[in-house]
């Protein structure tokens, strides 16, 4: 590594996924345009790319060249693209902004934005089965390993405990319980990426990288909440305080805004403690958690 910053990490992996993410995207030369438009619409938008971003920090930290991330890396953020316009539709948060911009059912309209989120999802597992430069065995782990978390028992799931939680009272094991799912999950698998591209590796490891991602990706989630709460629609891209409006399940509902920071700030501890055994190839993760409660958008 040349420059030891996250900024300068951020910039060399963003190249790589967003020239993969455009060539893996159908063109809008090519019928249904439509469709093809509102996929590229919101994948191409100005996301944050923290999912494909830990896959190649994780590669980074387990001597993974970045190409064999690629894939894997972007493969995650269709699945997180589709989360995202299937999460604003009417029926779901009824949202009207994302990324800065109108949601995708609102700049085209309903019945596209589902097929978009559909399309989007089964191009993510198609990414990964034909990833070039992969075993066929690392791929298919891979497969598996997004696909348990993108359904009912990982992200899918979450998102329904959620709908379903919605002016409800909760406890913190009920409300952790969502939020490791609907976030965690994909989190979780963006590590996981790293993890099964890496031929041989020491099971230790393999474990530690897991706890870091699980404890990243419920203080992600908690962030979120908090700037919910904290944040300005302009900064956040989003519209700030729908999940209160639609009384959501949240951490700072439950435990306060000043709770909710301890929490995630003793994660992020928790997430440091757990790579106390490598070396300098995980300081993009550590640059990543340390980030994560900085964040504003
Ligand atoms: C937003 O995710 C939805 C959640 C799962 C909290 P991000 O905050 O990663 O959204 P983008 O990708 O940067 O737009
Ligand atoms: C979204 O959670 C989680 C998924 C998309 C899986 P939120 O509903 O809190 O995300 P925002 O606040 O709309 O980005
Ligand atoms: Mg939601
Ligand atoms: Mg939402
Ligand atoms: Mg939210």
């Amino acid at each position: 590594m040349t420059d030891h910053t996250l900024d300068a990490f951020r910039s060399r992996c963003q190249a790589r996924i967003e020239s993969t993410l455009d060539a893996l995207l159908p063109p809008l030369t090519v019928q249904p345009t439509r469709l093809h438009e509102a996929m590229r619409y919101t994948v191409l938008a100005s996301g944050k790319r923290i999912r494909p971003l830990l896959a190649y920090a994780a590669g980074e930290a387990l001597g993974v060249d970045a190409e064999f991330l690629d894939r894997p890396a972007c493969a995650v953020e269709l699945i997180h693209a589709y989360s995202l316009i299937h999460d604003d539709l009417p029926s779901m948060d009824d949202d009207d902004l994302r990324r800065g911009r109108p949601t995708c059912h609102r700049a085209f309209d309903e019945a596209t934005a589902i097929l978009a989120g559909d399309a989007l999802q089964t191009l993510a597992f198609q990414a990964l089965a034909e990833a070039p430069g992969l075993s066929a065995e690392a791929r298919i782990r891979m497969v598996e390993t997004l696909a348990r978390a993108s359904g009912a028992r990982g992200m899918v799931g979450g998102q329904a405990m959620d709908l379903e939680a919605a002016g409800t009272p909760l406890n913190l094991a009920m409300l952790e319980n969502i939020h490791i799912h609907k976030t965690g999950a994909l989190i979780r698998t963006s590590v996981q990426m790293g993890i099964r591209a890496s031929g041989d590796l020491v099971p230790d490891h393999a474990e530690r990288l897991d706890h870091y991602a699980k404890c990243l990706g419920l203080a992600f989630q908690i962030q979120d909440d908090i700037l919910d709460v904290e944040g300005d629609t302009s900064m956040i891209g989003k519209t700030a305080g729908r999940d209160r409006q639609l009384d959501k399940a949240t951490y700072p509902a439950l435990v306060g805004l000043a709770g909710a920071k301890e929490m995630a700030s003793n994660l992020i501890d928790q997430a440091h403690t757990a790579l106390e055994v490598f070396d300098s190839g995980a300081d993009p993760l550590r640059w990543i958690a340390d980030a994560l409660l900085e964040r504003t958008a």
